[in-house]
């Protein structure tokens, strides 16, 4: 056995390999499968990039319509996940029923996997489409309206706006959500990822490791920056009170949510993509206000950041808040979203881990007591 090393939060540890994504930090790009996130955001939709990440190739124009048709029949919510969500505690999260949901729809299928030992988890797509549709209905049961059935003829961004307001969004506004889906499709071996793969590699099923990815994901520390993005403009109100807040923030060693990233040394470039759409998205609704408050944000930040020469640009999640709230989405569902959308992410590695597997199971450093002698209830 290799000589072990310790490293906390396995930081710096190559745990796997992987050919789905690759982040550029230095130079602030994203590639699934080798193809840039600018260009597949300019020529795909979020099903084209699902199949992308699940086949590992583009697909042809047969296969991209088959694909498509597959994932649009696996859209409607069957009546006890619709019931499901009705019955769910008024008080629980968005992220626990969807996890719960995942599980509860495992039931239904036919897992090769625990049988046969070969993987059929591309087969139904329902551990990936219902997602969409458990994440409108809660919103709209939560708000006394009834579940909306999906449309076959829109986007899967576009028809989750749809299955959340009851109407056809505009063509612009199905294109803003579809591409944000595949912005936070997949990013290499984050803490939900690699919990999928850690459950995958016990040959458990795609359903229960997608949904113990959820519950990875429901962490503060790794979905909600953009919630937390969201609160702070509306905490600011105005973009005159953008430099008194990002100050005492900062003087008080606070954190700015949507700032800075772990791998990222250069703009994150789905903050890029997601900038731009903000700005489009608020010229178009006549609302500049979350738009303006957020770069007088940035500037002030940055101005202060680099006179301690550290250059620290904003993540995605620093405009995807605002780009959900213009598109009349309640901030609770901004981490269920994520999950909708990296969904697609957790099945391809799911997917590659069972191509050739092994168990993880890495060791613990024990830091504990030597021997002691035991001690009889009444002695303690
Ligand atoms: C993501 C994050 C944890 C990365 O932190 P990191 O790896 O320590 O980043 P860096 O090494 O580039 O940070 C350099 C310095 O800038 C500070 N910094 C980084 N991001 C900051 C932020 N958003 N607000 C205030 N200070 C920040 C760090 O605290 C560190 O300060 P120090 O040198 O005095 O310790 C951090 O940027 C953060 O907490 N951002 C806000 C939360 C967020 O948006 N999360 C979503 C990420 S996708």
């Amino acid at each position: 056995m290799p000589e072990a090393t310790y490293a906390k939060g396995l930081e710096g540890v190559i745990a796997a390999e992987t050919k789905i994504s690759r982040v550029d930090g230095e130079n602030g790009r994203l590639y699934y499968l080798g193809y840039s996130i600018t260009d597949l955001v300019e020529h795909c939709d979020f099903e084209e990039t699902t199949y992308l990440l699940l086949y590992g190739e583009l697909p042809d124009k047969a296969k991209l319509d088959e694909f498509r048709k597959k994932m649009r029949d696996a859209r409607d919510l069957k009546d006890p996940i619709v019931e499901m969500i009705k019955n769910f505690p008024p008080k629980a999260k968005p992220m626990e029923l969807l996890q719960s949901s995942v599980a509860y729809l495992s039931g239904y299928v036919e897992h090769a996997i625990q049988h046969s030992g070969s993987c059929n988890c591309r087969k139904t797509l329902h551990q990936v489409v219902q997602l969409t549709g458990v994440v409108a209905g809660l919103a709209r049961i939560r708000a006394g309206k009834e579940y909306v059935p999906p449309r076959m003829d829109l986007s899967h961004g576009a028809n989750f706006l749809y299955q959340l307001h009851g109407e056809v969004p505009d063509a612009f506004e199905g294109e803003v959500m579809d591409d944000a889906l595949i912005l936070h499709a997949e990013h290499g071996l984050n803490a939900s990822t690699f919990t999928a793969r850690v459950v995958a590699s016990t040959i458990s099923t795609c359903y229960s490791s997608i949904s113990a990815a959820i519950g990875a994901l429901y962490g503060s520390l790794h979905g909600g920056a953009n919630e937390k993005a969201m609160l702070m403009v509306k905490e600011i109100g105005d973009k005159s009170n953008a430099a008194d807040y990002v100050n005492k923030v900062l003087d008080s060693h606070g954190k700015i949510m949507g700032m800075g990233h772990r791998v990222y040394k250069a703009k994150d470039p789905r903050a890029v993509i997601m900038e731009n759409y903000l700005l489009e998205l608020s010229k178009r609704k006549g609302n500049m206000k979350y738009y303006e408050i957020l770069k007088e944000v940035e500037a002030v930040f940055r101005a202060r950041m680099e006179e301690k020469g550290k250059p620290i640009y904003p993540n995605v999640d620093f405009f995807s808040g605002a780009v959900y709230a213009l598109l009349g989405i309640p901030s609770e569902l901004f981490t269920p979203i994520f999950a909708m959308s990296r969904v697609s992410g957790w099945l391809a590695h799911i997917l590659e881990q069972r191509e050739d597997n092994r168990l993880f199971r890495p060791r613990a450093l024990y830091v504990g007591h030597d021997e002691r002698a035991f001690v009889p209830i009444d002695k303690r």
